[in-house]
């Protein structure tokens, strides 16, 4: 396995938000095309705050504890403070990636950027 920092393990063998929302407002999943990676997020908006999410994520142990962290980043952040994360933001809060693994966190913000789509889409 690469050089995986300590909040990467973490967060990959003690997935936050892990499964399903049933109620949720919006769902997407995306694919990370270098790799075939996928991973689904569903939130829940109240008030203009995401007051819910989970995800899903078939991929690696980087692309799994990307998912998470995501989620925790964004729970309480409005959808417009949602789409600015960044890939780096997730990578840089998970306390760095191995340089061969960093494209495993674009996995998150393409189904951030996914997710507040399908939600405005479905607000319409
Ligand atoms: Fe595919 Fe990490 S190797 S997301």
């Amino acid at each position: 396995m690469p050089e995986y920092s300590p909040t990467v393990l973490d967060h990959f063998q003690h997935p936050r938000n892990l499964g399903d929302l049933p109620d949720a407002d919006a769902v997407a999943e995306v694919e990370n095309p270098a790799c075939g990676d996928r991973t689904r997020l569903a939130i829940r908006v109240r008030d203009g705050r995401i007051a819910a999410a989970r995800f899903r994520t078939e991929g690696c142990p980087a692309a799994i504890a990307a998912s998470s962290m995501t989620t925790e980043l964004i729970l309480g952040r409005t959808l417009e403070e949602a789409a600015t994360l960044r890939d780096e933001d997730v990578a840089t809060a998970l306390g760095g990636l191995p340089r061969n693994k960093m494209h495993c966190s674009v996995l998150a913000e393409d189904v951030i950027q996914a997710v507040i789509e399908q939600y405005q889409a479905n607000t319409r």
